[in-house]
């Protein structure tokens, strides 16, 4: 499904441009479709580092956020999606850069399995990005928001992000209102983001479904 959501997303990549490429499984699925078609596009700009090192491995150029006016479209999994557009993303630790570069895309196409598509977000825990000093402090501010936040580690050290920061995951919240809850997040000192896309959600979802893909808009 992963694989059939990345492939109906080609029809989004505008020839000659550059675009926004994601991070996770399916955006990897995506780049190898990409790759097929390299010479069409000039090139890309990458939410992560593994991004772009998979990217530059099929020949596609990786250009600097810095060195671009504005991106045709931004094309990413998410871990929740909403029939509204609204996404939980940064369940691979990279919400933030993929945050910037789908702010500069004039479309954010979202591809995933079905089973991304929920009516509330919060079953799955919402990752946030933090400045490594204010981890603590953080979590106790998002302890009163009614979730239960957990500092996410790997071999017993907190997981990295490429930005040199920490991820909370805040388990068991059920989201009613993602763009407020994504405004009293973001307003936290020591956030650096929300893994909550509600303000600029996806435009297109592509859904992979058993029946073949599945687009809203
Ligand atoms: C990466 O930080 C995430 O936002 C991914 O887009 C999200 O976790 C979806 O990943 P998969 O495509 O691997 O399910």
């Amino acid at each position: 499904m992963k694989q059939a959501v990345a492939r109906a997303a080609i029809e989004y990549v505008t020839p000659g441009e550059i675009i926004g490429v994601g991070t996770g499984s399916t955006a990897n699925f995506f780049i190898d479709e990409l790759g097929a078609i390299k010479d069409r596009i000039k090139g890309a700009v990458a939410s992560s580092e593994a991004t772009a090192e998979r990217l530059r491995g099929h020949g596609i150029e990786v250009f600097d956020l810095n060195d671009v006016q504005s991106l045709s479209v931004y094309i990413d999994g998410a871990d929740e999606i909403t029939l509204h557009g609204e996404m939980i993303k940064g369940g691979g630790a990279a919400l933030t850069r993929e945050k910037i570069v789908a702010s500069v895309a004039r479309q954010f196409v979202c591809i995933a399995d079905g089973s991304k598509l929920v009516k509330t977000l919060g079953a799955f825990p919402l990752p946030v990005e933090v400045i490594p000093m204010a981890q603590a402090a953080v979590a106790r501010r998002l302890q009163t928001l009614g979730g239960e936040p957990r500092l996410r580690v790997k071999d017993g050290q907190p997981v990295v992000t490429d930005n040199g920061c920490f991820i909370i995951d805040v388990h068991g919240l059920r989201i009613a209102d993602p763009a407020g809850l994504e405004a009293q997040i973001n307003d936290i000192v020591g956030v650096v983001t929300v893994g909550l896309f509600a303000r600029r959600g996806a435009n297109v979802g592509l859904l992979g479904t058993v029946d073949g893909v599945k687009r809203m808009t």
